[in-house]
């Protein structure tokens, strides 16, 4: 049982359909996690390429990929994503994108079409059935690029509710390194980043766990003691700090 088997449609659905001011937090972000160094990789690495973008949400960071790369297409498996992700798309003009409802463990593409799949916190390597999607569509000299979620990510906050989205038995960068070899995947680079997320305020926390599967079937009024005995714990003079665990994957076909 990997940590992330709980986020099904549903789980994403619901998320999604939040009122806006359960979308956005304010934290801060201490030391390198290497979100923005990957996402200026991919930038890079779209140039002149087909893309797939797998499990694209709100398809802001897709259509910033589109603006460079040939043409761009992008997945997910909610229906309030694509949606939202349809109405940035038209705000932005572009023609060379396209959104579409998939679930990346069964994707309706021909296979070697794409030259680049990126995924930024998303499904890609999360099952062998994703990744055999991933590597089926991937012309053969192309490349899959993956930021993903540390078993370190959050993990004094798990220590306190008992439970945990990475709570995982093995360490997620051997686990993927696994999946991504016997999917077929090859000259696997690996990187892992840590840093210190800082959130300003108890209710700013509270909005990120209600807006990302951190913790588990987080509920405000349920978790509340434990809300309580993390301010206490983990309450600097700026905020409460938590580990924020990345590792990014760049493989080849
Ligand atoms: C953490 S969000 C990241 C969204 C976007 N990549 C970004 O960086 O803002 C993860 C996304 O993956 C999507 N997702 C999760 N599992 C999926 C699956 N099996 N197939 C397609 N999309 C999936 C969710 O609906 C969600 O939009």
């Amino acid at each position: 049982m990997t940590g992330w088997e709980y986020e099904d449609r549903e789980y994403w659905e619901r998320v999604y359909a939040l009122p806006e001011n359960y979308m956005v937090e304010s934290a801060v972000t201490e030391g390198n996690d290497g979100e923005d160094e990957f996402d200026a990789r991919m930038l890079e690495a779209c140039v002149g390429r087909v893309v797939l973008d797998v499990g694209c949400g709100d398809g802001l960071f897709t259509i910033k990929m589109a603006e460079r790369a040939k043409e761009v297409i992008g997945v997910d498996f909610s229906r309030i994503a694509i949606s939202e992700a349809r109405k940035n798309l038209a705000n932005s003009g572009r023609k060379n994108l396209r959104f579409e409802i998939a679930n990346a463990e069964s994707l309706n593409f021909q296979k070697e079409t794409s030259d680049l799949v990126t995924c930024r916190r998303g499904p890609v390597t999360d099952t062998k059935d994703s990744l055999r999607e991933a590597h089926r569509v991937l012309k053969k000299s192309g490349t899959l690029m993956e930021i993903t979620i540390g078993e370190h990510d959050k993990e004094n906050l798990a220590q306190v509710f008992g439970r945990g989205q990475m709570l995982v038995s093995e360490r997620v960068s051997t686990l993927k390194e696994r999946l991504l070899r016997e999917a077929g995947f090859k000259k696997l680079e690996v990187k892992e980043y840590i840093a210190t997320e800082i959130f300003p305020t108890i209710r700013d926390l509270t909005i990120r766990l209600k807006n990302s599967p951190i913790i588990p079937d987080f509920n405000v009024e349920k978790d509340r003691e434990y809300l309580e005995k993390i301010e206490k714990a983990y309450k600097s003079k700026k905020g409460i700090e938590t580990p924020t665990h990345r590792v990014t994957i760049i493989a080849r076909v």
